[in-house]
């Protein structure tokens, strides 16, 4: 028996999609959005009410780590499934430094059948670029895309491709399926052994640092590779102001790149890491104010088309252990809505209805979601995110959803609470909590 009809009613649709921002009730039928529009009859539907709620396109993640297979003490599928619903997302791609590596059909199947069979959030799996992530031999990029994960996508993310030949090959293979190379920049030799941002806090805390440039170095030569091949390339969790103008620079010229910066780059600075609480501790390391001020111009001007939440799951007892020690990650799909709304939204900063292009229109667009990322509008797959923009909230580590507790937010009070996420016409999270049996 199809389910009911459901009637969102009295919410504020904003679509950048289709251009919306305005009152309208939704009405949804059999996952799809049958009308929209102001007093619409709840007749035969559930209705929800929506007053004082807005009504957005739901968020896409391009950049989880999900732990599955090999660390499902850290997340599971559907643990981190769990916690992407409750943050207002729809599709999270799943990053491939798993155990083991994403690195062919067969791993990238498992991953996205688990996804699919849990069903709170579409997963899309990230394919290695390298086999084993090691860095020598190009992965089967050809097969994962062949396969039933269609991935067009792919990084070695936690690592970085160092050998330019190989990621001008990559480049190179992934054109021939028009698919994208994220490539996490890091020079090797000069990150050595660094574990913070090198700078004036690092000098002054005594800890070995990674310089800014081992980001950029590797982003101009991905940049000077990607002009090269006519690839495409997405820049991860970009960290510095001069990557944001390296970047800006590209695109004016043409090279086909995107680039992503995380809420914690966004929000946070290396004078954190003087706690030596290894939760700060996160590859790219945590920057300087100058660098946070260069992404949040970076993301206000479109240099950098979204926001990526890297959430990094760790077990406790790995990460507990001193900060030069410890692995580095921070959570970030429960919180990623409510930290960008507090910091860039609620100041000011940016508006309402681009913060959801660089969490939802944008994202599944660079990827070619379809049915993510709006519109909304009638006819289009009911994949919403219904959230309260001015409700306030306290992150409480102990109480997300993810199997592990490494935020760096534990403990800050944050304005914006999503309420509801639905995924084609499904509840996953109502009433800000998940919705079982959905697969
Ligand atoms: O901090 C990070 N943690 N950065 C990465 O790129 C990888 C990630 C992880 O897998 O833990």
């Amino acid at each position: 028996m199809p389910a009911k009809p459901l009637l969102l009613q009295g919410g504020r649709v904003v679509d950048p999609a289709s251009g919306t921002d305005a009152a309208a009730d939704v009405r949804i039928e059999r996952g799809t959005i049958s009308a929209l529009g102001q007093g619409l009859s709840g007749d035969g539907a559930t209705v929800v009410d929506c007053r004082g709620l807005v009504i957005a396109p739901a968020f896409v993640d391009l950049h989880t780590h999900l732990r599955e297979p090999g660390r499902e003490d850290a997340e599971t599928i559907e643990s981190g499934s769990r916690a992407a619903a409750l943050g207002g997302f729809s599709a999270v791609c799943a990053m491939a430094n798993t155990n083991p590596v994403a690195d062919s059909a067969a791993v990238v199947e498992q991953v996205f059948n688990t996804g699919r069979a849990v069903g709170l959030v579409d997963v899309y799996p990230v394919g290695a670029i390298t086999v084993g992530l090691e860095g020598s031999t190009l992965a089967e990029l050809g097969e994962m895309h062949d396969s039933k994960a269609r991935v067009n996508f792919f990084s070695d993310d936690g690592r970085c491709v160092q050998d330019s030949g190989l990621m001008r090959r990559a480049l190179e293979y992934a054109r021939a399926f028009d698919a994208i190379v994220a490539n996490h920049a890091e020079d090797a030799g000069l990150a050595g052994d660094g574990a913070m941002n090198e700078g004036e806090v690092s000098g002054l805390l005594g800890l070995p640092g990674v310089p800014n440039e081992a980001e950029e170095l590797v982003i101009a030569r991905d940049l000077a590779l990607t002009r090269m091949t006519g690839g495409r390339l997405h820049v991860p969790h970009v960290s510095t102001a001069r990557s944001v103008e390296l970047i800006r620079a590209a695109k004016a010229i043409g090279v086909n790149v995107t680039a992503e910066a995380t809420p914690h780059h966004l929000s946070l600075t290396d004078t954190l890491v003087a706690s030596f609480d290894s939760v700060y501790k996160v590859a790219p390391p945590l920057r300087t104010r100058a660098d946070v001020d260069a992404l949040r111009s970076g993301l206000i001007d479109g240099t950098i088309d979204c926001v990526a939440t890297d959430h990094a799951p760790h077990a406790r007892e790995d990460k507990e252990r001193e900060f030069d020690k410890a692995p580095p990650g921070m959570l970030g799909l429960e919180t990623a809505f409510a930290v960008l709304s507090t910091e860039l939204v609620a100041t000011g900063l940016l508006s309402l209805g681009d913060l959801i292009v660089r969490m939802s229109t944008a994202p599944a667009r660079i990827r070619n979601l379809d049915g993510h990322g709006g519109p909304i509008a009638s006819g289009a797959p009911a994949t919403l995110v219904i959230f309260d923009p001015e409700a306030r909230w306290v992150v409480d580590a102990a109480r997300l959803a993810s199997l592990s507790d490494n935020t760096p937010f534990a403990g800050r009070e944050l304005q914006g609470k999503v309420v509801h996420t639905l995924l084609r016409g499904k509840f996953s999270v109502r009433d800000g909590e998940v919705v079982d049996g959905q697969g």
